[in-house]
């Protein structure tokens, strides 16, 4: 089907949200990744329209930046002063002049709306020649306008849930709050909006009212999907309308070939990208720029944030952010990659290791109980548990750099800068301050000393001085006994 572009799509964000109780303005609050003003930008974007403009005022710098960053093309004007969303309206006639052609208008606290519903309201109100077309929806009208109509079911106009009668009140069929105007009747009609109303607000919807007195053609759309078109005014809103925007996230994955377990408890933004056969465990967000490659394996429990995950690789109870994790590796399970972690392929990072701005070599393994920060860990290189690589003296951050198959003992402190060469070990329990040559041993730690009878001596009476009594005799007696005999 070939569809003109619209003229225009207004974007009503200048409301404050009172309802929210918040300091920051509604329309910032953010669900699956993405400001509720972003939803609605990116929505309107795919149309293409010759103007996608914003209308702001309430928070006005930072709606305006958000604006502008999620559709850099975006025109924003501001409303001074929050009078209505008719008034709102009426700003940009007055500030761009007549848009000539298709006008749709929606509201930034509608983010479930889908392009496809835009363009099909653009579609039927070109085809029947309407003035105005509002999409509307039947169910629960709590909170919403009421779509009036005469006995012969033609639509007359819309009515506030505050002025509304209490047969108009009984009505179930209510205003979602989007709308396709012919531009210059819209710009024309705009200019008549009163403020008669129990808000003493210029409202948009009156300009049903106005155009259909005009005697012009007015029409609605059903929405296809109640659920697309819910309005958020407080946060309980927002919750469901979160919900609602997972579950289809989640649906398109799972379409796509992705197994998620449990979808109650998934959580995946709209940027994150989740290649074939990849398996989602429980209690798992994905959030950001994350992108899991076919067939890897997220979850139960992780938080990954702007992380790749490789095909086949294994991510279990970790927090990942700004860390790529490379083809067949494994991290976790309780394991913290911090910016810059990369863990190469087949490589092991595990329980109660943290990795920060770090190369894992492929095919290295850091098993448990350890930091890395700083550091690039050549492959196979194995990392014992409980080492430290000591990067910062308090003032600098400094780097270490362990080769390919060299071995780092257990509990070794790595003192950077320092290097710890090809195929070197440490000793465990070393203190390391300085490199270690390929191949080399190095141990820093004081050497054992053993003080015989001291527990006898200094801890008499005590179960320790029983124990080691027993055990002198024992021994003294098996002495005395010779070797013991062979049993056959
Ligand atoms: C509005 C509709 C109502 C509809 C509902 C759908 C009107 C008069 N009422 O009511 O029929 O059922 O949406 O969700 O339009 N805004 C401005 N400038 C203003 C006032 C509002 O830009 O001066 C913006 C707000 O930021 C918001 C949108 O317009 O994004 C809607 O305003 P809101 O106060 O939420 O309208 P509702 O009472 O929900
Ligand atoms: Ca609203």
């Amino acid at each position: 089907m070939s569809e003109s572009r619209p003229a225009a799509v207004l974007i009503l964000a200048a409301g404050e949200g009172k309802r929210m109780k918040s300091r920051t303005p509604k329309v910032l609050h953010s669900l699956c990744g993405l400001s509720m003003l972003g939803h609605v930008l990116a929505t309107a974007g795919e149309l293409d329209p010759e103007r996608l403009v914003v209308v702001v005022g309430h928070g006005r710098e930072q709606v305006g930046a958000e604006a502008g960053k999620v559709r850099p093309r975006a025109l924003v004007v501001v409303q001074e002063e929050q009078l209505g969303t008719g008034h709102a309206v009426r700003t940009v006639t007055e500030a761009l002049g007549v848009l000539h052609g298709t006008v749709l208008v929606t509201y930034a606290d509608m983010p479930l709306l889908r392009a496809r519903t835009l363009r099909e309201l653009a579609g039927l109100h070109r085809a029947a020649g309407n003035a105005v077309t509002v999409l509307t929806a039947v169910g629960d009208p709590a909170g919403y306008g009421r779509i009036v109509r005469d006995a012969d079911g033609r639509f007359l106009r819309i009515v506030e849930e505050r002025d509304a009668s209490p047969a108009e009140l009984a009505l179930d069929e209510y205003n979602s709050g989007c709308y396709a105007f012919d531009g210059a009747l819209l710009a024309d009609a705009i200019k008549r909006v009163t403020t008669d109303n129990k808000q003493n607000q210029e409202y948009l919807t009156d300009v049903v009212e106005i155009l259909r007195g005009d005697g012009y053609p007015i029409g609605s759309m059903p929405a296809a999907d109640a659920a697309e078109i819910q309005g958020v005014n407080d946060r309980v809103q927002l919750a469901a309308a979160r919900r609602a925007l997972n579950d289809r996230i989640l649906e398109h994955w799972m379409r796509a070939g992705v197994t998620i377990v449990d979808p109650r408890t998934t959580w995946v933004d709209v940027t994150v990208t989740i290649g074939q056969d990849a398996e989602i465990g429980p209690q798992v967000q994905l959030e950001g720029r994350t992108a899991i490659a076919s067939g890897a394996r997220v979850g139960p429990g992780c938080v990954l944030q702007d992380t790749a995950v490789g095909e086949d690789a294994m991510v279990l109870n970790a927090v990942c952010r700004q860390a790529e994790i490379g083809p067949g590796a494994t991290v976790g399970p309780f394991a913290y990659l911090r910016p810059g972690a990369k863990v190469e392929r087949n490589a092991h990072v595990g329980t109660f290791v943290e990795v920060k701005n770090s190369v894992i070599g492929a095919g290295a393994k850091v098993p448990h109980l350890t930091y890395v920060g700083d550091a690039h860990i050549g492959e196979r290189a194995n990392i014992g548990a409980g080492t430290i690589f000591a990067n910062y003296d308090g003032v600098a951050k400094h780097r270490t750099t362990v080769g390919p198959d060299a071995f780092i003992g257990s509990d070794t402190v790595l003192v950077a800068p320092l290097t710890v060469g090809d195929g070197a070990y440490t000793a465990a329990g070393s203190a390391i301050t300085d490199d270690v040559p390929p191949g080399a041993l190095g141990i820093a730690r004081g050497r054992q000393h053993n003080s015989e009878g001291w527990a006898e001596r200094n801890r008499r009476g005590t179960r320790s001085a029983q124990a080691a009594i027993r055990a002198r005799s024992q021994a003294q007696r098996a002495r005395e006994d010779g070797p013991p005999e062979s049993s056959e």
